[in-house]
């Protein structure tokens, strides 16, 4: 197939890349609804999809990926920068020379017996001057109708590009050439762990990734462009790459809120993008620009400036159902690839958590046959859904506006058990830049082998595609050089009692934590000085429409005395790792939460306060 572009770089790639990984045919995207249906019947054909029954989930597919590919591979993700301390302490770095000979061996006929697909895609409404032009080579269909609801891809993108103009190569390869005669499976990749790549190169802005076809491993526009890459171009170029949603919160007098709101991996960022106002909230509205990436960029009056490079949601959809996540219940309708969920035997899909009732027979992620009796998940905990943003009822009407929508506050919260209050505010920028950085988190199935509570700063651990001590610095820069720095904020909905059970309700009750954050972004609100930040009392709370006993609340907000003590002496050991290239302001703030801590009473309670 003839290149649909004059782009002579672009070209001249295509074709190294063809000459490398040898496929018997190249295919251009086009982003069409023809070649997206095509491709579509394509995989039908072959395995790798199963149409859904049409009048229960229109337009819709399921995937079944192989069992050994089913999540993001952090201890296979390499940044290969020049030198090993510009990704510093928290990266795999590998030699960038060493890389590209075992990248050259793996990718060589690579594509052998297959299509070899080119994709150009815009993160970042087309146009748009905080957009970004990436192209994805792949050899994987799956792949190509992902990008298509993740992101704006085909000829549009090109005639943007133009003759001259620059884009990020991203090349994918599932690592499963066919010889001649050999038949296909339905999900082909590389079964061995250790044989998998997901590789960048930050100082030539480029990615490579072999052997998986799972979410952001194959996707290639989403974490290693738009966060690994782009975290690296916003500290080149001065904004920021973030693991952030976008929400929108309008209340009933018609004053708009906009938060950025930063939590780890499956710890409930599409639940809070799309949050339906509970009882008590009549007249409010809840918009949703984005529920995974952010690229925040200062604007014109000073003010940062936040847009969602993607199109789509790519969303954990276990535990998803009327109750926790309604919109996006409904954003899910139709028009869905769904991967590693069960089938029902009409034809629709399944999860834990969908329904009450289990449904007597299903056919499992893995194709099997599958009871309430069965002893394994019938959806991998990590299986998703793929949505185009559009199909959402409360996307926000601002979603594509090319400027970005102005941030007002920023809000980070991990999966903590205990001893992390429900909300509270940051002093000052530097504090929260502090808090931010200092973020823990427990496991989730989002990501491979990773165990129990580890730091997750900004829940940019897996993504910063530099020296994390080098992003912190960034953070507390981007903060000196705007007008008007949003108010910053830790919140964690995960406590649980002694019983294991959480003890706030979270999901569409959370917006009552919002609410106080939006009065305190707006300079209203009452608050209280703790010694670990401004913490709302009970009465400080809208609690209409949930009865909720002030005994428990402020059981959620306790700090002890020996638990913030232990929680500043691990920050310490956090810090150590990052040497000379810590801020010293991370030092300070450190001395002065010490302090803090060590002069409140062993039971810090709110409750005396009044
Ligand atoms: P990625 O797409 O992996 O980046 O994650 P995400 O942050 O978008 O994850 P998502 O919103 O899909 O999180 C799903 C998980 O969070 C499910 O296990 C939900 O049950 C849980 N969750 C979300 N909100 C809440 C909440 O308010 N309270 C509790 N207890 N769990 C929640
Ligand atoms: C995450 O793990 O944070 C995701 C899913 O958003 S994936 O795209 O697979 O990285
Ligand atoms: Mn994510």
């Amino acid at each position: 197939m003839e290149a649909p572009t004059k782009n002579a770089r672009l070209v001249k790639w295509v074709e190294k890349m063809a000459a490398l990984a040898k496929p018997d045919q190249v295919v251009w995207a086009d982003g069409s609804q023809e070649q997206y249906d095509e491709l579509s019947q394509l995989m039908v054909d072959s395995g790798t999809y199963i149409r859904l029954n049409p009048e229960l989930r229109p337009n819709s597919y399921l995937a079944r990926s192989h069992p050994s590919d089913v999540g993001r591979v952090e201890n296979r993700t390499f940044i290969c920068s020049n030198s090993k301390g510009d990704a510093g302490p928290t990266n795999n770095w590998y030699d960038p020379a060493e890389m590209r000979a075992i990248l050259n061996e793996k990718f060589d006929g690579s594509m052998k017996g297959r299509t070899m697909y080119v994709i150009p895609f815009s993160m970042g409404p087309i146009g748009s001057p905080i957009s970004k032009i990436g192209i994805e080579i792949t050899d994987s269909p799956y792949v190509v109708t992902n990008m298509m609801l993740m992101t704006r891809v085909g000829n549009e993108v090109l005639a943007s590009l133009g003759e001259d103009g620059d884009f990020i190569p991203c090349m994918h390869s599932v690592g499963a050439p066919l010889e001649p005669g050999q038949a296909d499976v339905p999900w082909p990749c590389e079964a061995n762990i250790d044989d998998k790549y997901i590789v960048h190169f930050p100082e030539t802005y480029e990615i490579w990734s072999y052997g998986s076809g799972y979410g952001g491993n194959a996707l290639l526009g989403k974490k290693c462009l738009a966060l690994r890459i782009a975290s690296v171009m916003a500290r080149d170029e001065g904004w920021l790459a973030e693991h952030m949603l976008i929400m929108g919160l309008e209340s009933p007098e018609g004053e708009k809120t906009y938060l950025g709101a930063a939590f780890p991996s499956a710890c409930g960022k599409t639940n809070l993008a799309m949050l339906l106002p509970p009882k008590g909230f009549e007249g409010w509205k809840v918009s949703t620009v984005g529920d995974d990436i952010a690229w925040i960029k200062k604007g014109p009056d000073g003010e940062l400036r936040a847009i969602n490079p993607e199109s789509g949601f790519f969303g954990v959809a276990p535990g998803t159902n009327y109750a926790t996540n309604p919109i996006a219940m409904d954003t899910i309708k139709k028009d869905v690839i769904y991967t590693n969920v069960a089938l029902t035997d009409d034809g629709d899909i399944w999860w834990e958590g969908m329904t009450k009732e289990k449904p007597a027979h299903l056919i499992d992620w893995k194709g099997n046959d599958w009871t309430p009796e069965s002893e394994t998940p019938a959806a991998h905990p990590n299986g998703r859904f793929t949505a185009p943003a559009a199909n959402c009822p409360t996307i926000d009407p601002a979603w594509e506006d090319p400027a970005g929508v102005a941030i007002d506050g920023f809000v980070f919260g991990g999966r903590m058990s205990k001893d992390m209050p429900l909300v509270y505010q940051s002093f000052n920028w530097s504090h929260g830049v502090y808090l931010a950085a200092t973020m823990g988190s427990e496991a989730t199935a989002a990501a491979i082998g990773v165990s129990a509570m580890r730091r997750d700063p900004m829940a940019m651990l897996p993504f910063c595609g530099y020296n994390m001590a080098d992003y912190f610095s960034h953070w507390l820069n981007v903060g000196r050089r705007v007008s008007k720095p949003p108010r910053m904020f830790r919140v964690n909905w995960f406590r649980k009692d002694e019983e294991g059970k959480f003890i706030w309700p979270g999901f569409g009750e959370n917006m009552r934590v919002l609410k106080w954050i939006v009065d305190r972004v707006h300079g209203r609100g009452n608050a209280v000085e703790s010694p670990i930040g401004w913490m709302p009392q009970h009465e400080d709370i809208h609690w209409d429409g949930l009865d909720f006993p002030a005994e428990t609340f402020y059981e959620l907000m306790s700090v002890e005395r020996d638990a913030g003590t232990a929680e500043a002496h691990a920050h310490e050991e956090q810090f150590d790792m990052f040497f000379d290239r810590l801020p010293k302001e991370f030092i300070f703030e450190r001395e002065l939460l010490r302090s803090r801590v060590w002069r409140s009473p062993e039971h810090w309670e709110l409750a005396h306060e009044h």
